[in-house]
């Protein structure tokens, strides 16, 4: 898969680890993120980085700050981006199965590598599924659209 990556300041050490084992799962991995002792603030990386996936530019992203929180909830602010704040595996896996999530966001403070090496596989693994699911997520858009949100 073609992945983007992104982090804040809080989250340089977890994203260089990550970049790594994805790359070693045969991953093409691009880094948008900081190096450890620059500093953004998570609203740009969030943006950045959801632009590019709703753009269609990368099968999915991967976003680190301090929580996941904040650049998540940056990430979503883009039309189509469905980000998700994940500190397990189930969820991962679910996030992608039914939600479609096409990014996933970690807390560098919060979950720890070999914890987060588990949640990026369930969700690249995972199978996004139609039916019922593919209609809630185009409820997604319909909301997008009531409030004149387009990319
Ligand atoms: C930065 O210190 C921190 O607030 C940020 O990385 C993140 O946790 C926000 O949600």
């Amino acid at each position: 898969m073609k992945i983007v990556i992104g982090n804040d300041h809080a989250g340089p050490k977890l994203k260089n680890q990550l970049i790594e084992y994805m790359e070693s799962l045969g991953h093409e991995v691009d880094d948008f993120g900081i190096g450890i002792g620059e500093k953004i603030d998570y609203p740009i990386m969030g943006e950045k980085v959801g632009r590019a996936v709703a753009e269609g530019k990368y099968d999915c992203g991967v976003l680190i700050c301090g929580t996941g929180v904040g650049i998540s909830i940056a990430a979503n602010k883009v039309p189509g981006v469905r980000a998700a704040v994940c500190s397990d595996v189930t969820t991962a896996r679910l996030a992608k199965e039914h939600n479609g999530a096409n990014i996933i966001a970690f807390g560098e403070r919060i979950v720890g590598i070999e914890t987060a090496k588990d949640i990026v596989n369930a969700y690249l693994s995972a199978v996004t599924e139609d039916g019922r699911h593919a209609d809630r997520r185009a409820m997604f858009a319909k909301i997008e659209e009531k409030y004149g949100a387009k990319l």
